[in-house]
């Protein structure tokens, strides 16, 4: 297993990136990230790790740093790699390199209930409530918005 900072543009790497949020993503309702968000978030500054098993590429997080609060705009494990303590090394290397960051903080919809979990179980807390914040892109509920929990862990 091998964890990495992506530190220089890589179309081939953030195209592998983008694939692994569209299976990480599959499930979900809420899909919105087109390769071209990833592009943006590696020219905006944006910490992406990246994780490999035998070269294949398994799982990725985007981290924002503002100071010392980092944002998770994104993390994915491919779907038969999930619950293998994966996500949670993405954000433990992520925190080891940049170890001047005391707070780290993002959005889950909240329904997402494996992801809510997740972040619970890494010791993060519910911080606040983004009313109608997602609106489902697909599925019966179509167009109809739903609330985004706030959660936050101090490192
Ligand atoms: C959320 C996600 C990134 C987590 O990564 P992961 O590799 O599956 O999670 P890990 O195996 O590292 O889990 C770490 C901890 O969270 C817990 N956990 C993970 N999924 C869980 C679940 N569904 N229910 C309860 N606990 C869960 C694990 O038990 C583990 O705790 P432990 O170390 O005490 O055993 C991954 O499952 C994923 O890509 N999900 C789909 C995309 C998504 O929802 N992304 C987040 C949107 S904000």
């Amino acid at each position: 297993m091998k964890l990495l900072l992506l530190n220089k543009y890589d179309n081939q790497i953030l195209r592998n990136i983008h694939e692994i949020y569209l299976s990480a993503f599959a499930n979900s309702s809420f899909q919105i990230f087109r390769l071209e968000d990833f592009e943006d978030f590696f020219s905006m500054g944006a910490k992406i790790y990246t994780i490999y098993l035998n070269q294949d590429l398994i799982g990725y997080a985007v981290f924002l740093i503002n100071g010392n609060v980092a944002e998770i705009l994104s993390i994915g494990v491919k779907s038969n790699y999930q619950k293998q303590g994966y996500g949670k090394k993405l954000i433990y290397e992520f925190l080891k390199k940049f170890n001047t960051i005391s707070k780290v903080n993002l959005e889950v919809s909240c329904k997402n209930f494996d992801a809510i979990n997740f972040y619970l179980s890494m010791g993060f807390s519910k911080i606040g409530l983004r009313k109608n914040y997602y609106t489902f892109r697909k599925g019966d509920n179509k167009g109809k918005k739903i609330d985004a929990l706030l959660l936050e862990l101090n490192t």
